[in-house]
């Protein structure tokens, strides 16, 4: 290891379970030498096995629900006594939609599940560097990381809700980072990962096509949880100070893909050249 976040202090959203790519950063920023706090909704330390992860990198667990600022304040109070100062670097990893949840349609979402899965996976993120920042809880130089999907670009018609909540998360990378950059020295970018199976990622309809789909269609395959963390890694260390507004693809090449050999072979098992289906058509 490289010590790359030797006497760092951090806040990590989102680690629910081993799959989960919080739990992956939790580690490998524990093997670099960071300290830090996990957080996760009430619910989810119930049902989730974060008092492992705790245990294994020296971490206490704060409750905190990212829809509440009082959780969120005290959360961002406890951790500062906790870690004995200001922090360094946050992982934002949150992500639900009720209307994939409950398998409504796009065109037929019911708006009160649409707004609390914008609360819970875009508008959180607002709220979480609005509690730091008023309560100047971060470090000059310090870094904020939310994890993101391409769906927020282009579209993928599964995705439902959450792409709509993601190009949210983004823009609210950017203008908040605005103020974070100008007045703290903070850097606030997201990473657009890959799909990678966790509970978050399979709850999208036709999960395992859309994996096999991407990998085949990435230069490098797709990126796993493990890669991701330590990419995140990366942009929590000072070797990448002036890295900020940026919505940084973490997808093995994909997001700059038009086609690949692998998905145009698999393409043509099943399908005719246009010519010679127009040529039937011809025929007929
Ligand atoms: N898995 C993928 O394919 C994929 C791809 C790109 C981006 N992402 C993003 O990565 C992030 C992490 O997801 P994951 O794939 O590790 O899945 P995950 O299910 O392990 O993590 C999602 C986390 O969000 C937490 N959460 C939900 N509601 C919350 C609330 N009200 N307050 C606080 N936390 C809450 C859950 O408890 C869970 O720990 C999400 O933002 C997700 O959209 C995932």
């Amino acid at each position: 290891m490289y010590n790359l976040l030797k006497g760092k202090k951090g806040i990590i959203f989102g680690a629910l379970d081993e799959k989960s790519i919080a739990w992956k950063v939790a580690e490998r920023a524990h093997e670099e030498g960071a300290t830090f706090v996990l957080t996760n909704a009430p619910v989810a330390l119930r049902l989730g096995t974060i008092t492992q992860l705790a245990e294994k990198t020296g971490a206490e667990v704060i409750p905190a629900d990212a829809t509440s600022i009082m959780d969120l304040e005290h959360l961002v109070d406890q951790a500062m006594e906790i870690l004995g100062g200001k922090i360094d670097f946050v992982l934002h990893s949150i992500g639900m939609s009720v209307n994939v949840r409950r398998g409504n349609h796009y065109t037929h979402q019911d708006y009160n599940f649409t707004k609390t899965g914008w609360d819970v996976s875009a508008l959180s993120f607002h709220r979480v560097m609005s509690v730091l920042y008023q309560k100047n809880a971060m470090n000059e130089w310090g870094s904020i990381i939310a994890l993101t999907y391409m769906a927020a670009q282009r579209v993928f018609p599964d995705y439902n809700d959450m792409a709509d909540n993601k190009a949210y998360l983004e823009s609210v990378a950017r203008s908040f980072g605005y103020f974070f950059g100008r007045d703290h020295k903070v850097r606030v970018n997201t990473i657009s990962q890959s799909p990678t199976p966790t509970t978050a990622g399979s709850g999208v309809k036709g999960f395992d096509g859309f994996l096999s789909f991407a990998d085949k269609m990435s230069p490098l395959g797709n990126a796993t949880a493990a890669e991701c963390a330590d990419y995140t890694i990366t942009l929590f260390s000072d070797l990448t100070k002036k890295v900020t507004l940026q919505n940084l693809f973490h997808d093995g090449g994909f997001s700059n893909m038009g086609i690949s050999t692998a998905i145009m072979d698999d393409f043509m098992k099943v399908n005719k050249p246009v010519e010679e289906n127009e040529d039937k058509k011809a025929k007929k």
